[in-house]
């Protein structure tokens, strides 16, 4: 009885404090059953990632859509099957790729230690270190814990169901990242994400264009900045792509959020971050980059540990598009 209650208290303190982040996971998992795994995923990302500088935004944004879905579970790798669309058919899959390098190191890892380590793990350590190749003179910015393993289910209806939209309010992304076990403290921070990639037109053009449905332009977008980007988005039905985070979207740092404070977060979902006292005041303290690096590393093994598949939970893919 006694134990059953500190064991209620051990949990309930670790679910009140996030002390649990990384759950099941651990420190190098592979240690002994695939003892070069980390290295592998290493050197085949930095091979890529040295080709193709557009990689590390493309698997950030791939690691948090599959996480976001069935938790960190390689869902976001698998194709579509007969009569069944996958979440990387739903629409905010757009512009995703890189899957073709997963793909890579998955048989590269396969040659050495067939059926050991996981999809969702590859994506994990591959989003860290083709950001820290590109952005960190290759040291690893934050820390992934392993163990993962993957899931058999992708869901074109759950990605829609649980992907944040770039038109949702502050309620609205709250909302999101709540039900994910994820508070406003790593809504903020992991929206520092946009400190790289690039955004479709047609997903803030509203702001630009038609904000109310009257021709009006967002208040909340700063006017020099607004009459940039129609320069770059001619009309509502424009296409083209804009950095997210202007004039430093080649770098990893806390521009971002000295972008939002001057009213030129480029979404609704980045300038709504504004709108909240508690996110804003978050917003103010991130904008050192000492201090965003450390809390991303933080929200990072966070979200790396949603709703992972651990012990004999899931399987260990042979392919990551396709499960066994
Ligand atoms: C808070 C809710 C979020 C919303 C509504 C959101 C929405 C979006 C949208 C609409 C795009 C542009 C896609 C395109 O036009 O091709 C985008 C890009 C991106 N997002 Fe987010 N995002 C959110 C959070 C995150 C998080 C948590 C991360 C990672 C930590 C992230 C990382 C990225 C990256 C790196 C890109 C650039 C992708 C590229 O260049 O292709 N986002 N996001
Ligand atoms: C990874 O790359 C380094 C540097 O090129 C090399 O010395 C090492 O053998 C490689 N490791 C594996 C497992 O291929
Ligand atoms: C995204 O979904 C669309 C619509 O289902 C599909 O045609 C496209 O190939 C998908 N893109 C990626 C990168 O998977
Ligand atoms: C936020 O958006 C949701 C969904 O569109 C809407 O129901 C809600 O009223 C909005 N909240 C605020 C405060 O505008
Ligand atoms: C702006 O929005 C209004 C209301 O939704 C719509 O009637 C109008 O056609 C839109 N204007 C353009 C240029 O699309």
């Amino acid at each position: 009885m006694k134990a059953v209650f500190l064991l209620l208290v051990c949990v309930t303190v670790c679910a009140v404090l996030g002390v649990c982040e990384g759950g099941n996971l651990r420190r190098n998992f592979y240690e002994k059953s695939c003892p070069l795994a980390e290295e592998i995923v290493q050197n085949v990302t930095w091979k890529h990632t040295s080709t193709n500088p557009i990689l590390p935004a493309k698997f950030l944004r791939m690691h948090f859509h599959d996480c976001f879905v069935r938790g960190c579970e390689g869902s976001i790798l698998l194709n579509s099957i007969a009569n069944s669309k996958a979440e990387k058919d739903a629409i905010p899959n757009l512009s995703l790729t890189g899957f073709d390098v997963i793909n890579d190191i998955k048989a590269q890892l396969e040659t050495k230690c067939p059926g050991v380590v996981s999809c969702a793990d590859i994506l994990a350590l591959a989003t860290r270190d083709s950001v820290s190749f590109q952005f960190q003179n290759k040291k690893p910015i934050w820390e992934v814990l392993t163990g993962r393993r993957d899931g058999r289910v992708s869901l074109e209806t759950e990605a829609l169901a649980n992907l944040p939209s770039p038109f949702s309010n502050f309620t609205t992304l709250q909302r999101s990242f709540v039900s994910q076990g994820l508070n406003i403290h790593d809504l903020v921070v992991l929206s520092g994400g946009h400190t790289i990639g690039l955004g479709h037109c047609n997903l803030f053009s509203n702001r630009l264009y038609n904000f109310t449905g009257k021709g009006d332009q967002d208040p909340s977008l700063d006017p020099t900045y607004a009459a940039f980007l129609k320069t770059k988005c001619k009309n509502l039905a424009d296409t083209s792509t804009v950095e997210m985070d202007p004039k430093s979207s080649r770098n990893f740092d806390a521009d971002y959020f000295v972008a939002l404070n001057q009213k030129k977060g480029l979404f609704q979902s980045d300038a709504a971050l504004l709108t909240n006292k508690g996110a804003s005041k978050i917003v103010n303290e991130l904008v050192t980059s000492t201090s965003f690096f450390k809390e991303f590393g933080q929200s990072m093994k966070k979200m790396g540990a949603i709703g992972v598949l651990t012990g004999k939970l899931g399987e260990i893919r042979k392919k990551c598009s396709v499960i066994n």
